[in-house]
């Protein structure tokens, strides 16, 4: 068959723009990072997360009268409905944080499924409820699967003080929960990423932004993308020291391995939410105690800079973070859970984008396979070169 249109086929779709977005703007060569055209760090600086997140999904700073009745619904919407929990409970206690968000997540399309995407009290109240509901869902997966009942959301606590308090069942310092602000701001949105591009996808069918989030919880998982900061402690943990460090490295470099925490796709320059993520880690270290693989990681910095700087390869979001949700008392493997709940601000704000300008998405491909084959009758087939195994 004659091909019927040549097209360019980019893996990883590399420099293709999937949309046109006034919403954040990352110039990688300097290391800058605007949410609707202000700075990341005079925002980390200035605003808190909530005001960040009605920024990025409205389009402009609220009022203070649009702030703090943002603010008061949300509070309202913290609790999750019984049935929720009682699904919840069914999860099994083994399974990944983030799978159990995803599935949750999804499930609140079941418990609010009317869909009226022209309506503008429906985007408000879909955005109110899943900015609310998935700290609270994070928070209650992490004490059910230790066999404890959820504890309820307080409504007098902030955003960050009152996802800290549901997590460790007491009330935090002051400082640790304006640092848990600030880191959740910085992850607030990061452009066209790969678990934005999923949301934007999904949200492109008109299906509903309970699924739209869902899909990009699935997406923000995987070791490439928000799951990196998980295993960057796992790597500070293998290191053990700081004597280590260049052994473990220019071994990780023989094998060409992934080193987590280092390179992005945009940047070519140190993320400049790594620079701000390491201050903050700074300062509760001040507080609260040092951190030994805080010196490990300085030493990383150093040796992969050195090793890899001319490739442009230096920390990206993921590398101080979790030195920052260790210190907070987050468990390991609820860091990418925690990215999910700062991202969801950025996914709403590319679901809201979407809609105002839909045309789903639906590629092309650049196909590679075979034409006029024939079926074969199964007493012509062999196994003979397949790699196929028995899974019991
Ligand atoms: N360690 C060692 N080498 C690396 C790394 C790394 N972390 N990142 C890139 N390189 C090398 C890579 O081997 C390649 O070298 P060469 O040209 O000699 O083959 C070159 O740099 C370009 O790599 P690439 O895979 O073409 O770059 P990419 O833009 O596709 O990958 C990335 C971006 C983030 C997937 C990659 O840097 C990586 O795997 N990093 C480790 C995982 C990680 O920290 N992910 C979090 C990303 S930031 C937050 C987020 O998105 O959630």
């Amino acid at each position: 068959m004659a091909n019927m249109s040549v097209c360019e086929f980019r893996p990883g779709l590399e420099g293709i723009a999937a949309a046109q977005s006034s919403i954040s703007c990352v110039d990688g060569q300097k290391g800058i990072l605007e949410y609707r055209g202000i700075r990341i760090e005079e925002l980390a600086e200035k605003s808190n997360f909530l005001e960040t997140a009605y920024l990025l999904i409205w389009g402009e700073l609220p009022t203070k009268e649009e702030l703090e009745a943002f603010e008061h619904e949300i509070r309202y919407h913290r609790r999750i409905k019984y049935r929720i929990q009682d699904m919840m409970k069914c999860f099994p206690e083994s399974g990944h944080p983030m799978d159990a968000l995803q599935a949750s997540a999804a499930a609140l399309g079941l418990f609010y499924a009317r869909r009226d995407l022209d309506n503008p009290v429906y985007i408000r109240a879909a955005v109110v409820r899943l900015l609310a509901k998935i700290p609270t869902m994070v928070a209650a997966f992490q004490l059910m699967r230790k066999g404890n009942e959820p504890v309820r959301p307080r409504d007098d606590l902030s955003y960050a003080a009152n996802f800290l308090y549901m997590l460790n069942e007491q009330e935090t310092d002051p400082l640790a929960a304006h640092i848990f602000d600030i880191c959740l701001l910085l992850h607030a949105e990061h452009t066209m990423n790969a678990s934005t591009f999923s949301a934007r996808v999904t949200a492109s069918t008109l299906t509903d932004p309970y699924a739209v989030v869902a899909s990009a919880v699935g997406t923000l998982g995987g070791p490439l993308h928000g799951g990196a900061n998980e295993e960057v402690i796992g790597m500070l943990e293998e290191i053990g020291s700081v004597e280590n460090v260049r052994p473990y490295l220019e071994d990780c470099l023989e094998r060409k391995a992934r080193i987590m925490g280092f390179g992005h796709r945009v940047y070519k320059v140190k993320d400049p939410r790594a620079t701000i993520l390491q201050s903050l880690a700074e300062k509760l270290f001040e507080k609260f105690g040092h951190d030994k693989y805080y010196d490990i990681a300085l030493e990383m910095e150093h040796v992969i800079e050195e090793r890899l700087g001319q490739k442009g390869i230096y920390p990206n979001v993921d590398f101080y973070s979790g030195l920052v949700y260790r210190k907070l008392g987050i468990p390991t493997d609820l860091f990418t859970p925690v990215f999910a709940i700062a991202r969801v601000a950025g996914w709403l704000a590319h679901w809201k984008e979407q809609l105002a300008e839909n045309r789903i998405f639906r590629p092309t491909q650049v196909y590679n396979g075979l034409h006029n084959s024939h079926y074969i009758p199964m007493e012509k087939r062999s196994l003979l070169g397949k790699d196929h195994q028995t899974i019991y």
